[in-house]
This record gives C-alpha cells, sequence and structure tokens, in this order.
C-alpha cells in the first residue's frame, strides 16, 4: 500500500511564452497561498480516516511540482513537506521529488530540500543551447543550467532528473545530442523529453500558431524525438514511458503511479487529483483557492468501465505496455476480451505488437500514439 501525493505551487519567476502550466508571475499571494496550503492539509489529516490507501504499490510518493518550487521560500517548502510526512505517515523509503528551475535554484535552497527529506530533483534545463534557451525565453542560458546541475549534486542529490525540450524552431539534432551527452557527462540519470506543443492562451500561440511547421516541421520533431530517445537508450538510459528516459533503478516512482491508475492527493490550486475513484481538479485560481482551499471539482467519477480504459491508454505510454496477467488481476477480465478489435486493428496498421506477456507500441505507434490512445479510451 502506498499514498501518492502531488503539491502543485503556481509560482514562477517569469512566464515561458511557451507554458500553460497554471502559474503566475507575482510573489504577493505567497503567503496566503501556504497558509491555504496548510488549511487544506489539515483539513484531509483530520479527516483521514475518509480516503483509504487502495494503492496496490509499494512506494509512498510525493511530488512537488509547478510552477516553478524553487521560485518561493525553502522555508515554506519545508514546513509544507514536514506536514505532508506527518499527516500522511510517509515512510522513509519514499520518493519526494522537487521540480526546480535553474535560475532559481541557490545552494541554499538545494541544501534545505535535502534537509528537508527531498531525495530527487527534477531540474528545467530544456536545452544546453544558448539559441535554443533563447528563442524559449528562459530566464538561464547554458552556464545557469550547468551551474544548477552542479548545485544540485553538491547539495546531495544523487536522483537528479533534467527535462530537455525537443521540436523547438531553430534547434537541431547535433544539438540536442550534444545537449544529452553533457547530461550524462554531469551525471543526471533521469531525462524527460518534451516535444514542444504549442498551446492555447500561451505568446508562443501567438507567435506561431498554426504556422509552426514554417519553422519546424513535424518531421525534424520527430526525427529529433528519435535521435535524442535512441541516443540515451544507447547509453544506459532505459526508454521506459515515451517521454521519459532513465537509468535503471531511477525511475520515476511518482509519475509510474499515474500510468498505473493509482489514487494520488493533488493539493493546492492548479492541482489534480484522484481519490476514492474521483478524478477532481483544485481549480486554476489563486485568490479563490486561499478563500476556499477544501473546495474541489469534480471531473470524473470513474467507474470499472473508465477504469479498463483508461488503465489501457496510460499503461501503452510505458514499454512495459498493457500486460495480460496484470490486467486480468486489476481488472478481472481478459484484456483480449475487452479490447479485442483495438488491438487487432492497430496491429495490423503496425501501431502495436502483441506477444504472450501483452500489447506495446511500435516505433511507428510512439509517432502516432494519440491515434492509438484514442481507440482504447
Ligand atoms: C512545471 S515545468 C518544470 C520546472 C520549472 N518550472 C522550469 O521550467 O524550469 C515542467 C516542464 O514542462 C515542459 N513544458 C512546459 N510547457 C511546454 C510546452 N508547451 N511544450 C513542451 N513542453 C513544455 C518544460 O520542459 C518544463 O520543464
Ligand atoms: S516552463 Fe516552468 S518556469 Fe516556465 S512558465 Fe512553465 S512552469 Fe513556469
Amino acid at each position: 500500500m502506498a499514498r501518492h501525493i502531488y503539491i502543485h505551487i503556481p509560482f514562477c519567476e517569469k512566464k515561458c511564452a511557451y507554458c500553460s502550466f497554471y502559474s503566475v508571475a507575482d510573489n504577493s499571494p505567497q503567503k496566503a497561498y501556504f497558509d491555504a496550503v496548510r488549511k487544506e492539509l489539515e483539513h484531509i489529516g483530520n479527516n483521514i480516516s475518509l480516503y483509504p490507501d487502495v494503492n496496490d504499490d509499494k512506494r509512498d510518493t510525493v511530488y512537488f511540482g509547478g510552477g516553478t518550487p524553487s521560485a518561493v521560500s525553502e522555508t515554506e517548502i519545508r514546513d509544507i513537506l514536514g506536514r505532508v510526512r506527518e499527516i500522511f505517515g510517509i515512510g522513509d523509503d519514499a520518493e519526494m521529488t522537487i521540480e526546480v528551475n535553474p535560475h532559481s535554484l541557490t545552494p541554499e535552497k538545494a541544501l534545505a530540500y535535502r534537509e528537508a527529506g527531498f531525495n530527487r530533483i527534477s531540474i528545467g534545463v530544456q536545452s544546453l543551447t544558448d539559441d535554443v534557451l533563447e528563442v524559449l525565453g528562459r530566464l538561464h542560458d547554458r552556464s545557469g543550467a550547468l551551474r544548477a546541475l552542479k548545485v544540485a549534486a553538491e547539495a546531495g542529490f544523487e536522483n537528479i532528473s533534467a527535462d530537455l525540450m525537443t521540436g523547438v524552431p531553430g534547434q537541431t539534432v547535433d544539438q540536442i545530442i550534444s545537449d544529452a551527452k553533457t547530461l550524462i557527462d554531469s551525471g543526471v540519470k533521469h531525462i524527460s523529453m518534451y516535444s514542444l506543443s504549442i498551446e492555447e492562451g500561451t505568446l508562443f500561440e501567438q507567435r506561431y500558431g498554426k504556422d509552426i511547421e514554417k519553422y519546424i516541421s513535424q518531421e525534424e520533431d520527430r526525427d529529433m524525438y528519435h535521435a535524442l530517445r535512441g541516443f540515451l537508450s544507447e547509453n544506459g538510459y532505459f526508454p521506459y514511458e515515451i517521454s521519459n528516459c532513465a537509468q535503471k533503478g531511477y525511475e520515476s516512482v511518482h509519475n509510474g503511479s499515474y500510468w498505473k491508475g493509482y489514487e494520488y492527493f493533488g493539493i493546492g490550486s492548479g492541482a489534480r487529483g484522484y481519490i476514492n475513484g474521483k478524478r477532481y481538479s483544485k481549480g486554476d485560481d489563486i485568490s479563490a483557492y486561499i478563500e476556499a482551499p477544501l473546495s474541489i471539482e469534480i471531473e470524473e467519477v470513474m467507474d470499472g468501465i473508465s477504469k479498463m480504459h483508461e488503465y489501457a491508454m496510460l499503461m501503452l505510454r510505458t514499454s512495459e505496455g498493457v500486460c495480460f496477467s496484470e490486467f486480468l488481476r486489476r481488472f478481472g477480465k481478459d484484456l483480449t476480451e475487452v479490447f479485442g478489435k483495438e488491438i487487432e486493428k492497430n496491429v495490423s496498421d503496425g501501431l502495436l505488437e502483441e506477444d504472450d506477456v501483452g500489447i506495446r507500441l511500435t516505433d511507428k505507434g510512439l509517432d502516432l500514439a494519440n491515434i492509438v490512445f484514442e481507440d482504447f479510451l
């Protein structure tokens, strides 16, 4: 049994032009925000018996994401993690991750995170090529990103993950590979690959909109993705999920819990959660959250059928795919009985492969994953 807890920190030093994650570049509500998070945690703590631990995996996980957790005071982060650990009785072997931006990660913050108990750090490197970082409008350059990697290691973080973006206008395969090589040399254990997507309401939408293909074609984007994935794989970073590669033993346990359809608490404005069979949102509005930190909006009540569909779709993201025996154990049904037609169609289209163990995406399927997922949803 295990608990999974996500805490959203909706603050950034500056909003990046491509990003639609919920966050604001405004420090003023921070104090009131963390007081509200403490209220939400206290309420959960007082009612913990209403939230039975139904997950049948082994390790607890806590994930502070954003936004940018490193953009706020480390004292607040430390206090919130301490409360989370106490309220949920988080085990000592838990994976505790904090997301940081290279620009705001200081040696003092990194040390404070270690002392608080974080044992995994995810750094938003994005690129180690200054031209690419400039297109993205990041606050740090290559040397700033390298400094952050060093700061994290010197603070005692051994489990370091880095985010790398691909498909950025002007970016080349050679640059990506050179960036990945530098990351490997710096000792990171895990790399998340984000292919640039043009999100609604962002400045990138105004800048590139539907014309993105004029700046970078789908084909170039896919070339970068496959080159990066292949390079990482050859160098001992196993592509265990569509967008994630890791050395053995360093796969993200927290993200793994999402793909396996386990329940998790989502705390703070901008968070999503899944508890007692209900998927909910905490809303993207800091002021509303400060007013009513306990309020939630139910997005979906998961019945047995939707759980099966979602599980199949999410597990297809992983290299393991959907395993026949695990599906039977979880849902008491044969995978081929439920998804016979979908499997047959996608296998014949070359998007899925099937063997005695289960089904998974082929290389072609990796590029057309959304088409496959739609069939399974
Ligand atoms: C919450 S942020 C990570 C931490 C920190 N805020 C930072 O930017 O350094 C999560 C990741 O999402 C990715 N991301 C955000 N917007 C994206 C987009 N439009 N397309 C692709 N990746 C995106 C970035 O790689 C970013 O590192
Ligand atoms: S990429 Fe990170 S720093 Fe930039 S706006 Fe998104 S969450 Fe904030």
